[in-house]
């Protein structure tokens, strides 16, 4: 039984997947998530496109990569992949978790890991009642969020959004009543508001790999992918933060198992990438003035990076786009200013390796253009590792017969 890779359009991680497992010498099966259709009956089920029936090759695969950008799309392949016997990497029990900063939080909560305060208010900001009135919350909500975190420093977030999209730091109650007020219900944020302590976290964040293969307990990967910028509090490589690579000290390492416990349950394998900072407050090791500094002499060499990032190629010869990708990093890397902000990088965390804070859970992360390349470590290797410890190994007891239609 083999392992198949799930997705809508293949962007770099899927393609550097690809490209490992080949490789690595594995057969990596394709299923599309994207214009086919799942269908399920008393008969049994089909999974078709308008000119191809994959019922055989989803039939010859037991684990899948389960790697749709659409968190939304991620829960429903993995329930239905899940209900005929595959094992999907990551399993539907750790993506519904991974869906809402909220409920990732509450397990964090539950095993008592530190965590950001944070406030959950079911409640849509207004809403038009059968009879035509409009009723506003806007207010009530700024006082349930106000009660509980002051009036000042509030970071308001979309339950179930990434990369730092319509995050927001709100100083002040006006306008904290009219983004409440024109905040819709949507897809990324079904549920209500998410509204948050402001860490003081200085200029970085982590983004700290743990993963756990079937009889084996969880790894977390030594080095972590730390990323960082004063332009914005919200620290996410999407809105072009800087990205340095750093070694974790040993009780970083421990809270991040402890961490990824929390949503991985009793899961046989998975891979989460989590997201930490540290609180540190007023405690600042080093001027800001000179990392500010060194910050700007690395723009050059990390626009250069960026270029090559936006570059189609990556599309016609991944390989050699990857090695373009890969010569442009090395470029950035061998600065001395990348040395010196990473040395105070990683002196900082060991410093407040016991002020650390988790965040969220990412069940799909980004890989390829940072993260492999950061902590010397190819995550795409992982996840076929993982696929593979579950080979020959269902998830059911007795696994329903799969009937085709
Ligand atoms: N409570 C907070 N205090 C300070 N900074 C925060 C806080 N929450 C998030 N951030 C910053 O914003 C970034 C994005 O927030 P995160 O919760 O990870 O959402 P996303 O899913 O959009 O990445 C984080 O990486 C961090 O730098
Ligand atoms: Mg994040």
């Amino acid at each position: 039984m083999g392992i198949a890779i799930l997705y809508e359009h293949p962007e770099t991680d899927e393609l550097g997947i690809r490209m490992t497992a080949k490789e690595m010498g594995l057969d990596l099966t394709y299923i599309p998530f994207h214009k086919i259709a799942v269908s399920i009956s008393n008969g049994g089920y089909s999974f078709r496109s308008q000119k191809k029936n994959y019922f055989k090759t989803i039939d010859s695969v037991n684990a899948v990569l389960n790697r749709t950008q659409s968190k939304n799309r991620r829960l429903y392949a993995a329930s239905f992949l899940e209900a005929i016997g595959k094992y999907v990497i990551n399993p539907l029990q750790v993506e519904s978790l991974c869906f809402s900063k909220f409920r990732t939080l509450v397990e964090f909560w539950k095993q008592g890991i530190k965590i950001p305060k944070t406030i959950f208010i079911p409640c849509d900001s207004h809403y038009t009642t059968s009879k035509g009135r409009t009723i506003h919350n806007e207010e009530k909500i700024a006082d349930l969020i106000t009660n509980n975190l002051g009036e000042r420093n509030i970071v308001l977030k979309p339950d179930a959004g990434t990369h730092g999209y319509n995050i927001m730091l709100v100083n002040d109650r006006n306008e904290l009543v009219k983004i409440l007020d024109e905040t819709e219900p949507s897809i990324i944020n079904p549920v209500g508001f998410v509204a948050q302590e402001f860490v003081k976290k200085w200029f970085y964040d982590l983004r700290i790999i743990v993963f756990k293969e079937r009889g084996t307990p969880p790894h977390c990967h030594p080095k972590a992918l730390a990323r960082a910028g004063f332009k914005d509090f919200r620290t996410n490589t999407y809105l072009g933060n800087m990205v340095f690579g750093i070694n974790l000290p040993l009780e970083v390492q421990k809270a991040a198992i402890q961490s990824s416990k929390a949503i991985g349950g009793n899961s046989e394998t998975w891979l989460l990438a989590l997201d930490a900072m540290f609180n540190i407050g007023e405690e600042e090791s080093v001027d800001d003035i000179y990392i500010k500094d060194q910050l700007e002499k690395l723009v050059i060499p990390f626009d250069a990076v960026k270029k090559v990032k936006k570059d189609d190629k990556k599309y016609e010869n991944f390989a050699v786009w990857n090695e373009n990708l890969e010569s442009a990093y090395q470029h950035y890397k061998d600065t001395e200013a990348y040395e010196n902000v990473r040395t105070i990088i990683e002196e900082s965390t060991e410093k407040e390796k016991n002020s650390i804070l988790f965040h969220e859970a990412n069940s799909c992360p980004e890989f390829w253009e940072q993260t492999r390349i950061f902590t010397e470590m190819n995550l795409a290797i992982q996840l076929l590792k993982c696929a593979k410890s579950v080979e020959g190994w269902s998830i059911y007891q007795r696994v329903r017969e799969n009937k085709y239609e």
